[in-house]
């Protein structure tokens, strides 16, 4: 065969898709693994799809390349109500086949190759891999390891000549956390003063469970001088329960916009038309759903971390405050957190992420999704219980 790229050489496949494969073959496993909430989504939105599979013809075709116009209006007018940003539907507004693919082009469009791009970490292990594929370099900043904070001075440090592009994940995957207000400021500072992207990936959104206004890039008063460098990028798989639809957002100056798209030309044309509609139907139709699924979530946080205090002997843990992970720093082992989560699958029959896998910070600890039901959540603590203990 011939030889593949040296681009593709320098990938690969993330842990979190490893460790369902690895459980799938023992079988009978139980997951606080996969980033993916239980939820369905709400009736009104399934509806909608119906009717439109059978009643437009249009679904069953592309849609306009950068997304369908009534949803590019709907991101617009979503974003003017919950954040007070003005934004062009037409130039400013484009639907992606997941926030995934949105934040691909986002990084084929301002990574040139030996860039260097910012990373706080332990980061999203996707992000890593964009930077890569596009050629750049990325550069990570360890987070404060007892409360995953992003030290200002730590982030100045690691912009050099080569810095490109700062990419922040608030809330976090894969700690829960949320970026303080004099963090996101330092974010803003040093774009400004270095000529830098910032990616936003706002994919938890508003998935937040203590404080319902966090701070945000979007509530910054220097916002209208760092909107030229801003590139926001959204997800309806979380928020909506849509993972398996692949369709998401981004924000973006007109000019830097339209080169995303047209990398999104050469991706997928435009995201899926029947996931537009679900997407329109889930932004515009009740929200009350939604808010449920937030409430629940925090239900299902307020429970592993319960299910995690009664074993502080085994696991330390900052407590998320959004998002549906949490690194729980394990005590009873110094093996490294791949093993131990390979371990954890064949022995307790239970599947986790190992830490390692979200870059510097993340050893030591395995990252658990609580997205699943209170059962599950349940079934999984019982079992670690029983393995650690027995
Ligand atoms: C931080 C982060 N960004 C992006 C994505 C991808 O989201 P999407 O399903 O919209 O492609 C995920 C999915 O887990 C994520 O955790």
């Amino acid at each position: 065969m011939p030889a593949t790229t040296r681009r593709v050489s320098r990938i690969k496949i993330s842990a979190t898709k490893q460790m369902p494969m690895i459980a799938a073959k023992v079988g009978g496993c139980v997951s606080l693994g996969q980033g993916v909430p239980s939820f369905s989504p709400p009736p009104h939105v399934l509806a909608a799809v119906c009717q439109a599979l059978t009643e437009d013809p249009a679904v069953h075709r592309y849609s306009l390349q950068p997304g369908d116009s009534r949803l590019r209006a709907a991101i617009a007018g979503q974003l003017r109500r919950e954040r007070g940003l003005t934004v062009d539907p037409e130039t400013e507004v484009a639907v992606f086949a997941g926030g995934m693919e949105a934040l691909l082009c986002a990084m084929l469009a301002v990574v040139e190759e030996g860039d260097e791009v910012i990373l706080p970490s332990p980061c999203y292990p996707s992000h890593v891999e964009q930077v890569l594929l596009a050629g750049g370099r990325p550069v990570f900043v360890p987070l404060d390891p007892a409360t995953f904070a992003l030290d200002p001075a730590d982030l100045a440090r690691a912009v050099g000549p080569r810095t490109k592009a700062i990419i922040v994940t608030s809330p976090s995957n894969p700690t829960g956390c949320l970026l303080s207000e004099s963090a996101l400021r330092a974010v803003a500072d040093l774009a400004l003063a270095h000529d830098l992207f910032i990616v936003s990936d706002e994919t938890y959104d508003v998935l937040v469970y203590d404080d319902p206004v966090p701070s945000r890039l979007t509530s910054l008063p220097t916002l209208a001088d760092i909107r030229d460098r801003l590139i926001l990028v959204f997800s309806c798989s979380k928020r909506y329960a849509l993972t398996g639809w692949r369709v998401g957002y981004a924000v973006a100056p007109a000019k830097l916009l339209h080169d995303m798209l047209k990398v999104h030309d050469c991706a997928t044309i435009c995201a899926p038309a029947p996931a537009q509609v679900a997407a329109l139907a889930a932004l515009t139709g009740p929200q009350e759903p939604f808010a449920a699924f937030v409430s629940e979530l925090r239900a299902r946080r307020d429970l592993t971390c319960e299910r995690l205090d009664r074993l502080v002997d085994f696991f330390t843990y900052v407590r998320p405050q959004g998002a549906f992970y949490v690194m729980a720093r394990y005590r009873f082992s110094s093996e490294p957190s791949h093993d131990l989560a390979v371990r954890l699958i064949k022995e307790a029959q239970v599947i986790t992420i190992p830490g390692g896998a979200f870059g510097p910070g993340g050893e030591g600890a395995l990252r658990l999704s609580f997205g699943g039901s209170r059962e599950e959540l349940t079934e999984a603590f019982d079992r670690i219980e029983r393995w650690l203990k027995g």
